[in-house]
């Protein structure tokens, strides 16, 4: 796959696994459109991805208003004349939501940002990339939605209704031209899990996954998972029946 002939639009792009993989992919050549809210970080990382031989437009628009992301896409295209690759990778974290103090705001915040982010997303390059018969739609979803996992209520859930809806839509679009990657990583070091109190196993070094990422995404991958000893073990977990799995999601470790 050549980087330089493809345009992609990235959201979530101003720090952690967008900021890495946005360079990643201005290195070997590619046409980028930055999406985030933080105005100031998008511009430097927009000269920087420059520097390092892409080229990038920036927008500062909110995945959740669905009309802002269409109108960053619709510019976009119209500046490079069509979109090749979305990444849905805007997302925030649970905030280890823990289920005896439920507070149905901050589960909305979640869903909305993580969940209906990626919708509005997907709607902004969809019809563009079914038109062209052309196109590939990434998702970064995560390991975290196999299961529910304890403390996790809300981005469990939200990985797992991603992991779905992307895999429903890839039924929908596969024969039409448009491929569709679901990548679910284990844990990363980047600013979402740096305030993280649970055990992380098998953290990653966040430039030890980016070239994870790209070859997913470069081998048009159905499905990619990692790193592979978290990614068997959550495996293996789906297989467990529920008292098992209830034991041995609930241990220990996890607790207060
Ligand atoms: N790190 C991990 O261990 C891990 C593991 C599996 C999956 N993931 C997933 O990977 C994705 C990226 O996470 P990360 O670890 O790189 O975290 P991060 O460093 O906190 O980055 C999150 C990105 O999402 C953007 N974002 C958040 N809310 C937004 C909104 N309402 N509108 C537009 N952009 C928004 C943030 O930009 P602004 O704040 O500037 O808007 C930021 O660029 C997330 O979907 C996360 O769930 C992460």
């Amino acid at each position: 796959m050549e980087w330089k002939d493809k345009v992609v639009f990235l959201t979530g792009a101003s720090s952690g696994i967008g900021e890495a993989l946005a360079v990643a992919m201005a290195k070997r050549g590619a046409k980028l459109g930055l999406v985030a809210r933080r105005e100031e970080l998008l511009k430097e990382l927009a000269e920087k991805c420059e520097r390092s031989g892409g080229k990038a437009r920036y927008f500062a628009v909110d995945v959740t208003d669905a009309n802002a992301v269409a109108k960053a896409a619709e510019s976009l295209r119209n500046e490079f004349g069509k979109i090749d690759i979305l990444i849905a990778n805007a997302g925030i974290g649970g905030n280890n939501a823990e289920t005896r103090n439920l507070n149905p705001e901050a589960v909305a915040k979640v869903i909305n940002i993580n969940l209906l982010g990626a919708v509005n997303a997907v709607s902004a390059v969809l019809p563009s990339m079914l038109e062209n018969k052309s196109g590939q739609i990434v998702a970064v979803s995560s390991l975290a939605g196999f299961r529910g996992l304890p403390k996790s209520a809300a981005y469990s859930s939200i990985k797992a209704g991603m992991t779905a809806f992307f895999e429903s839509v890839r039924l929908d679009v596969q024969r039409k031209g448009v491929a569709v990657t679901i990548i679910q990583p284990g844990f990363i070091k980047t600013p979402l899990t740096s305030g993280r109190e649970n055990k992380m196993p098998f953290l990653m070094e966040l430039e030890d996954s980016i070239p994870l990422f790209l070859r997913a995404i470069e081998r048009k991958k159905r499905f990619a998972a990692f790193p592979w000893q978290l990614a068997t073990i959550v495996r293996a977990g789906k297989f467990f029946p529920a008292w098992l799995y209830d034991r041995i999601a609930s241990g220990a470790k996890y607790r207060e």
